[in-house]
């Protein structure tokens, strides 16, 4: 039975990886073990198993991938402009803007349980409604829009200039199938490993893809790293077969958070999931240090943005 301690057990991985707390509505419980930043700051993915986000019996019938506009892959809400993008039949807006308005108040209080540091601090949210099977994802996208692949997130028409994306997630699946994610290694050493083969930056070709509407503001070298890094990481079979991770499972009725930026993930499998981001100013973090800005400026010894 003896293992090779460089080798870190799959047990081991999944602690280092995944904080569970058993709080089982959104407004929390007062004896909650503890605030959960520092292990979410530090690229854990908060895991709340209990908590579950119920639908009423016409809300149910929502759960219709029919109803997502054929030309988008996910119903999308912007709260503070209460406004609803990407639902096919105009009949079902309302009732779906409602849906996601109610979600977006039980994250609000979802962050209050949780991350309390965070709420004053969060901004620009923005929930979506996921209605497609993964194992449907159209295979007719390219490689690099592909999330079934190993990843960070990085948005390439919205620079964010280091600021972090917080995302929480909640299975709605009315079965029994599960939401199965890949998860991968913490930020610093995928950083280490990646930026020796990053493309590096073009002040000039960043100007030319905003003066040319690619880029809705101009992309900095952070931005520019952070998608070449996402790339990177989809492109390599071999990452993605041999690399460092680990398969969690998110059944129906749990929650999951995570700053998607820096947490590696994949998803394997699954329907019928809400999800909620929220942006974060790096210097709102407990600790900026362990932001993939301060840790790529770190490595490369310069200031990205
Ligand atoms: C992603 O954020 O890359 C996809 C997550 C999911 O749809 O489960
Ligand atoms: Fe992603």
């Amino acid at each position: 039975m003896s293992e090779d301690i460089n080798v870190p057990s799959t047990e081991n991985f999944y602690n280092n990886t995944v904080l569970s707390l058993p709080l089982a509505n959104w407004s929390g419980s007062p004896d909650l073990p503890m605030s959960a930043v520092n292990a979410l700051e530090t690229g854990k993915v908060i895991f709340l198993p209990n908590l579950s986000f119920s639908l009423s019996r016409e809300e149910l019938q929502l759960l219709d991938p029919a109803i997502v506009d054929p030309k988008r892959k996910n119903i999308s809400y912007q709260p503070l402009k209460k406004r609803i993008a990407g639902v096919a039949t105009k009949e079902h807006e309302s009732a779906i803007s409602a849906l996601l308005e109610r979600h977006h108040q039980a994250c609000l209080q979802l962050i209050k349980a949780i991350f309390p540091e965070y709420q004053q601090t969060l901004h620009t949210p923005t929930n979506s409604l996921r209605l497609h099977p993964v194992a449907q994802w159209t295979n007719n996208t390219s490689w690099r829009k592909d999330d079934r692949r190993l990843h960070v997130d990085a948005f390439p028409s919205r620079p964010n200039y280091g600021e972090r994306i917080l995302r929480i997630f909640t299975n709605i699946n009315p079965g029994t199938e599960n939401r199965s994610w890949r998860v991968g290694e913490t930020f610093p050493t995928l950083a280490q490993k990646f930026l020796p083969r990053l493309k590096s930056y073009s002040p000039f070709l960043s100007k030319l893809q905003n003066s040319v509407g690619i880029t809705k503001s101009l992309r900095s070298h952070y931005d520019h790293l952070m998608l070449q890094l996402h790339d990177a990481m989809k492109a390599d079979a071999d990452y993605q077969k041999n690399g460092p991770q680990i398969a969690i499972e998110f059944p129906p009725g749990s929650s999951w958070a995570c700053f998607s930026d820096g947490t590696p993930h994949a998803a394997m499998g699954g329907q019928f999931m809400l999800e909620q981001t929220f942006l974060l100013p790096v210097n709102a973090m407990q600790d900026p240090k362990h932001a993939p800005l301060k840790i790529l400026e770190s490595l490369m010894n310069k200031p990205l943005i």
